[in-house]
């Protein structure tokens, strides 16, 4: 049931106010997280870890790389993030102490099932973050985190990837705890994910000021998009969502990095997508989206500050709404979503069963 919407996708991406919240509602005790939603063991399992190894695939990566910001600047935790496909089939040192944590939206994706079955003697402990209850990740994890989405139909992952992030921001604290997370910081995150739901809301709202901007895409063949720090993988997130349903090729790049190559592409044929919101990292890539206007790039930005960041001759800005910085790889995903929902839609594909493409991954 599409609930009145053209495409689950469009449903799905409208549900995030409400999963959200259901992801991190309930798991809260007086402004703090219950560790105890993890499972029977958390706290002795938690207690002994020493780094994090985060395997996925596709949008579960993306998530895991934000993951990664998150506990070393936050918690001060050792993580490291790596896709499932290549993991499993190289030679890898496992430290002492080490979390495995799978992220999976089906909780059966070949890869990252295998991945976790090569490491189970060789680990601490592993923890899954997954969407589906009983399936196989779940039931041959020691902890658990289920991100509550109830089920995503549309192929592209769209409900999951912003509740799996809720999921790991819990993990973090909970396992900060331990680290260099001090009590004030955890109930200042806490606070900040209660204005979670109306924040993504106020992105939705931008809809049809994004459907307007999806006209400048739909001819054309190349894309990029630029982000710096967590906003790094949401750029992937959202090139890989408008290579998927739109079928335009589609590239992240950290912004730093233009210059190593990428910028030899800028024309004014290739669409820049940037997500910039006003933290620390502004300046910088004001300075980084300054050198696609001046090879004729046209710019499209979603930017946290209308005043910092001014459109132009071929720059185009839609505001955000302002947020707790924490909070930015998760607002900032929403317009971008949008943004290739109405591309495909444009260029009549088929967006919830996009071509050569299966909802859940079973085969390596
Ligand atoms: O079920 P999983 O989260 O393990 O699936 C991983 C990927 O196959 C999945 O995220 C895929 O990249 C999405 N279709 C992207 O929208």
């Amino acid at each position: 049931d599409k609930g009145g919407f053209k495409h689950y996708m469009l449903k799905e991406i409208y549900e995030q106010p409400a999963v959200t919240l259901a992801a991190f509602e309930g798991r809260i005790n007086d402004g703090l997280v219950d560790e105890s939603v993890f499972g029977e063991q958390a706290t002795a399992i938690f207690d002994q870890v020493k780094q994090i190894q985060i395997i996925a695939c596709g949008t579960s990566y993306h998530a895991g790389m934000i993951a990664k910001y998150w506990m070393e600047s936050l918690a001060g935790i050792p993580c490291h993030v790596e896709v499932a496909s290549e993991y499993r089939y190289r030679s890898v040192v496992i430290q002492e102490g080490t979390l495995f944590v799978s992220i999976s939206q089906s909780g059966e994706t070949a890869d990252t099932l295998a991945a976790l079955r090569d490491v189970q003697d060789q680990i601490l402990a592993s923890l899954t973050i997954c969407n589906v209850p009983g399936s196989s990740l779940v039931r041959e994890s020691d902890l658990n985190l289920m991100t509550k989405a109830g089920p995503e139909i549309g192929v592209a992952s769209t409900k999951a990837f912003t509740t799996q992030l809720v999921a790991l921001l819990l993990t973090t604290i909970v396992l900060g705890r331990r680290f260099k997370l001090t009590e004030d910081k955890e109930r200042e995150i806490v606070l900040a994910l209660a204005e979670l739901p109306s924040l993504i809301e106020r992105s939705i709202a931008m809809d049809g000021a994004i459907e307007s901007m999806s006209q400048s895409f739909a001819e054309k063949h190349h894309s990029l998009f630029l982000g710096r720090g967590t906003l790094y993988p949401v750029a992937m997130e959202g090139a890989l969502k408008l290579k998927e349903i739109s079928y335009i090729h589609a590239e992240a790049y950290p912004a730093g990095e233009l210059k190593h190559g990428p910028l030899a592409l800028v024309d004014k044929d290739m669409p820049v997508v940037a997500v910039a919101p006003q933290n620390d990292m502004l300046d910088k890539l004001k300075a980084n989206l300054q050198e696609v206007s001046a090879r004729g790039g046209e710019l499209f930005i979603f930017a946290g500050s209308t005043q910092d960041v001014q459109p132009g001759e071929g720059i185009h800005v839609l505001g955000m709404p302002s947020m707790p910085q924490i909070l930015e790889p998760i607002v900032y995903t929403i317009p971008l979503q949008l943004l290739s929902y109405h591309v495909a839609v444009l260029k009549g594909t088929d967006v919830d069963q996009p071509r050569n493409l299966a909802k859940s991954v079973t085969v390596e």
